[in-house]
């Protein structure tokens, strides 16, 4: 094994400044595992930070490897990590809790207040290796494909959010077709929903939108959504809506066509607040719950059961590129002609 590994950084603050570098490869310290990272995935946040959003002037002290979607292999492990975890093909929860506080102490770790973040507090995946703390190392079964295990942690906000009411035999709107809403509309069908409508604009995701199962997808600057989702669920809209737009105007058309007693998850992640019409809600006995993460572990165990059983998101992938290529990977999703882009290190 050579000493250097290739990583791509975060190297200061400010828009841009991602290079390609060579570190040392880490060595894994008390409770942590050395994972040689076979496929890694480019999540929104990575473009968050590489634009120095709030989000990640907020968080980040430069400089960090970022990255916190993949899977790979336990090639050694640190002090007080079973040694039989070598050889195993894990992929990881990003966020990392303290087991301290009294969200994590009440079972809500994916709640924690003292979260630390990979790829965003602690070095991240797009490198040949990565160390995280064991317990963070979810084990992959081998039999499932590598595109689809590379992704399991956003697959798994899609789960959360799929599992957090019942979806068998109800009608469900999904705003947003960007990775996480295509995976939820195949999670909602693999779950029974009896009708599937997803929301966006961009015309390239509403064609991924029915590869991945959609009944329908629309175009919200084509129609009156109101009108039309009302019409296309029995004339008085969906039972539930799982938002993953961040789009101001896509959260407050949900507040208008969701049935009374409805459900809304809220997933997205909006630049700004947004004024939102209580009338709509309370009055009509509307839920909206947020949703963060992915529970630790459970959300992790219907996922993978899920995958076990044959369901497949791959084909939410539009690009696998070599992480030297990463410029490119970025300039794609930025050009809102790409999918899940993965990195192979
Ligand atoms: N809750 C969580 O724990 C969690 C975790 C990861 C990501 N997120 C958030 O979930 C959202 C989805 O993630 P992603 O990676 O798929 O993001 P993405 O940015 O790729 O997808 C958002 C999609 O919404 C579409 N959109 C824009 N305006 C719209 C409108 N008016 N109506 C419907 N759709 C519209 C965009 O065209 C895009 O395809 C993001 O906001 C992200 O920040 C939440
Ligand atoms: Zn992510
Ligand atoms: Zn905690």
């Amino acid at each position: 094994m050579s000493r250097n590994m290739k990583c791509i950084v975060k190297t200061s603050a400010g828009t841009g400044n991602l290079e390609l570098l060579e570190k040392p490869i880490p060595l894994p310290g008390e409770g942590e595992v050395l994972i040689k990272v076979h496929l890694a995935a480019i999540c929104g946040t990575d473009v968050h930070i590489k634009d120095w959003e709030e989000f990640a002037s907020k968080r980040i002290i430069p400089p960090v490897t970022i990255g916190h979607e993949f899977c790979g292999e336990i090639i050694s492990v640190g002090y007080g990590v079973n040694e039989k975890r070598v050889g195993e093909l894990v992929s990881a929860e990003s966020h990392i809790a303290c087991h301290k506080c009294a969200l994590c102490l009440d079972g809500k770790e994916n709640l924690c207040i003292n979260t630390r973040a990979i790829g965003v507090h602690i070095d991240g995946c797009f490198a040949e290796y990565i160390t995280i703390p064991s317990e963070n190392a979810y084990v992959c079964n081998p039999d499932i494909s590598e595109v689809n295990n590379a992704m399991l942690e956003p697959l798994g906000v899609a789960v959360h959010a799929a599992t957090k009411i019942s979806l068998a035999g109800k009608t469900v709107v999904i705003t947003g077709c960007g990775p996480i809403g295509l995976m939820a509309a195949t999670v909602a069908k693999k779950l029974g929903s009896s009708k599937v409508i997803c929301v966006e604009p961009n015309d390239y995701r509403a064609e991924a939108a029915y590869k991945m199962g959609a009944d329908l997808v629309l175009n919200p600057f084509h129609f009156d959504i109101v009108q039309e989702i009302r019409q296309e669920c029995e004339g008085i809209g969906p039972d539930v809506v799982l938002e993953f737009s961040g789009n101001a105007g896509a959260i407050k058309d949900a507040t208008k066509y969701i049935r009374a007693g409805g459900k809304i998850i809220v997933g997205g992640l909006p630049a700004n607040e947004i004024s939102l019409n209580f009338t709509d809600i309370f009055y009509r006995g509307v839920n909206m719950y947020g949703l963060s993460g992915r529970e630790m572990y459970h959300t992790w165990k219907i996922m993978t059961g899920l995958l076990n059983s044959g369901m497949d998101v791959s084909d939410c992938v539009s690009h696998i590129l070599p992480m030297e290529e990463f410029d490119k990977a970025f300039q794609l999703i930025e050009s809102g002609q790409a999918l899940k882009i993965l990195l192979r290190p």
